[in-house]
């Protein structure tokens, strides 16, 4: 049997476009499928500043295919002496969206995050003030805590504590990957978001190192065990519009994720949405990927609902999606689910 589906064009909530050769490389297929993304901020350098984030995103523009409409939405990686006053007239703009948080070390790039957040209050209470969120890699990063722990650490730890103390701030929880996150955001109505990656919702930790170690599985918050897979399922198939699609698909280079030091990260712009349509399909809930991927993160950034639509089709044969794509900066590994997709974007 063959099945339609149209809904309005998706946005991405969370994506690394890189710079230079990859930005090159990478950006037509997140024009493809989808209206507009919240664009990472984890440049080396980093976009700190509304000058910087201004020229980063006249950089994305000039690589778009030609007559793509695909709008890039800057954020600014938040930093210790971040200015208020910049954050304000960036925001105003109609430039910045949003600021992102990333703990000292948690990830990629992200030496320059925030260590200690004394320092950081003055902008996070001008945020909460003007209404810009922000976006949360809620990582701990201390050496003894276990990696699988850091996201249930950093919720008690730091991000609740931080709400409070900055009343009034918007808050996406990026990338939740456990129960304790999906249980945190769902108890708590106000000021409170999180994105989902594609790939949380298809692989746990078995995945990466069961019958040989996985690099292409390898990301940031790292894969959990299979009672957290299900968790994000439901939170997200269930259509709560606390929860929208971020991919955080983030492209290397292959060699350097099969490295003795392999980098975090999985590239899943260019099949995400038949991977989705196999999952919401898979949970009976193909009527609600419309609100995780095109609805509920528009309402949460008081932003309108595309109105070009994205038609997916499914047919008898599976698809097949490239095993690497080729870009300027190097082969990027394509995410393999690990099962056939028998969806596919209308051309
Ligand atoms: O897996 C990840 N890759 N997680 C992140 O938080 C960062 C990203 C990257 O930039 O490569
Ligand atoms: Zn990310």
């Amino acid at each position: 049997m063959t099945s339609i589906l149209t809904i309005p064009k998706p946005d991405d909530w969370h994506l690394h476009l890189r710079d230079g050769a990859m930005l090159e490389g990478v950006i037509e297929y997140s024009a493809k499928d989808f209206g507009r993304a919240i664009i990472m901020p984890n440049l080396v350098p980093p976009i700190v500043t509304g000058d910087q984030a201004k020229a980063y995103n006249d950089r994305i523009l000039a690589a778009l295919p030609k007559g793509s409409s695909f709008e890039p939405l800057m954020t600014l990686y938040l930093t210790e002496t971040t200015n208020p006053d910049d954050v304000e007239q960036a925001a105003k703009s109609g430039l910045v969206k949003a600021l992102k948080l990333y703990p000292a070390g948690a990830t990629t790039n992200s030496e320059s995050g925030v260590r200690n957040f004394d320092n950081a209050l003055p902008v996070l209470e001008r945020m909460a003030k003007i209404g810009v969120p922000l976006c949360v890699h809620g990582e701990v990063t201390t050496a003894d805590v276990d990696i699988f722990d850091r996201e249930a650490v950093f919720i008690e730890t730091v991000l609740d504590p931080l709400r409070k103390r900055v009343p009034g701030l918007r808050v996406v929880m990026e990338h939740v990957t456990t129960k304790d996150g999906v249980d945190y955001v769902k108890a708590h109505d106000k000021d409170l978001g999180a994105t989902i990656t594609t790939h949380h919702l298809i692989i746990n930790r078995n995945h990466i190192l069961v019958g040989g170690i996985k690099p292409h599985y390898y990301c940031l918050p790292v894969a959990k065990r299979e009672s957290h897979r299900l968790a994000l399922r439901d939170a997200v198939t269930s259509g709560d519009a606390r929860f929208f699609l971020g991919t955080d698909s983030a492209p290397h280079p292959t060699d350097l994720k099969e490295n003795a030091c392999g980098c975090a990260g999985c590239f899943t712009s260019i099949n995400t949405m038949p991977l989705l349509a196999h999952v919401f399909e898979e949970d009976g809930k193909l009527e609600n990927l419309e609100k995780f991927a095109s609805q509920n993160g528009s309402t949460f950034y008081g932003l309108p609902i595309n109105s070009e639509t994205l038609t997916l089709i499914k047919g008898h044969e599976a698809m097949k999606f490239p095993n690497e794509i080729q870009t300027g900066a190097g082969p990027v590994t394509v995410f393999d689910p690990g099962f056939d997709i028998n969806w596919r974007v209308e051309a």
